[in-house]
């Protein structure tokens, strides 16, 4: 069976093409950036208008396939930024019409912890899911995700980014603030765990006051990344110990930054467990992830619509 996915929850337009044997045929997608002002919403729908025809055509010469062959389009019916969903889910209609397909809503935050799984070939693991928007620790307990502990504010990505503005670098800030971090050193900044959870604003508002202050971008990027991969890894560690689970795995697109990676694998290695993460292709917004999803979900899921707050532990 091969199924096409469509992702457009928020930065990235996508369309996957995956078969039911777990093996991508297809992932291409085309983000939008900018030197300056985060993501505006408007320019992210014009974006993603632009580009859904030419993304689909590459798909569908990528994996070798014609329409017929396909079952049906899977989604990202949510959570994400809303006027990027509409635009993600008009295409998915209107594909749907044209082609003669059913639809497959799916939750975009599953579809990054189901391709991990697939990937690696796990069998149960304990997810650190770091994107821009979610930030949590998840398991899968009782038939149904449990989120341990999750960000009591914003998202470690969308807190890098927000930093990335102050100290001016471009959106996505995140590969240049672990660039950055190569040059700098350790200065003391809050570090914020609360039971489970975690909670990344205190640490943006002091780092915004050191910038201004005179402290370098370079030891702002270093000592951010440092205290806010520590306390990730110190509640991923806990929810190794309540659950006796022996596998973590990383999602999400903060999980390209390499300090952080080597950070949980020094923690698990100490705690026999295994660390593992997920080809950046397919870590961060990606639509081969919800082709999947899609795969896993069509006896239960069809047309969803847009649900813009969808949480994981939902589904
Ligand atoms: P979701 O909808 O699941 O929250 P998302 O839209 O935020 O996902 P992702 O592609 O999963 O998208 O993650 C994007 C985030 O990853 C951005 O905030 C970006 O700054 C961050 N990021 C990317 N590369 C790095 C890196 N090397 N180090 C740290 N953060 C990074
Ligand atoms: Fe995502």
């Amino acid at each position: 069976m091969i199924v096409l996915g469509i992702e457009s929850t928020a930065h990235t337009f996508g369309v996957g093409i995956m078969n039911s044997e777990g093996e991508v045929l297809a992932n291409i997608f085309d983000s939008y950036s900018s030197t300056e002002g985060g993501m505006v919403p408007d320019k992210v729908v014009q974006h993603h208008e632009e580009v859904a025809e030419k993304v689909l055509a590459d798909a569908l010469s990528k994996a070798k396939v014609s329409w017929e062959e396909i079952e049906f389009i899977a989604y990202s019916a949510g959570p994400g930024l809303d006027p990027a969903l509409w635009a993600g889910y008009k295409k998915a209609q209107k594909w749907s019409e044209k082609y003669g397909k059913k639809l497959v809503g799916v939750n975009h935050c599953a579809a990054h912890l189901s391709i991990g799984k697939e990937i690696n070939e796990l069998e149960d693991p304990v997810y650190v899911y770091v994107s821009g928007v979610n930030t949590q620790v998840i398991t899968f307990d009782g038939g149904k995700y449990r989120v341990m502990g999750e960000t009591l504010d914003i998202g470690l990505g969308n807190m890098l980014d927000k930093f990335g503005r102050v100290i001016g670098l471009g959106f996505p800030a995140g590969p240049d603030i672990e660039k950055l971090a190569k040059k700098g050193k350790y200065i003391e900044l809050p570090y914020v765990v609360k039971g489970m959870d975690t909670s990344f604003s205190g640490i943006l508002s002091k780092v915004k006051q050191l910038y201004e202050k005179g402290v370098s971008k370079e030891d702002l990027c270093f000592s951010v990344q440092e205290v806010c991969f520590a306390m990730l890894a110190e509640v991923s560690e806990r929810a190794l110990a309540h659950t006796s689970k022996k596998e973590l795995l990383l999602v999400g697109g903060v999980g390209a930054n390499k300090r952080f990676c080597e950070m949980l694998a020094i923690m698990c290695q100490e705690r026999e467990a295994k660390f593992y993460k997920v080809p950046m292709d397919l870590a961060r917004d990606n639509a081969a992830m919800i082709a999947w999803e899609g795969f896993l979900r069509k006896d239960t899921h069809g047309d969803e619509g847009v649900k813009t707050f969808w949480r994981v532990d939902e589904v």
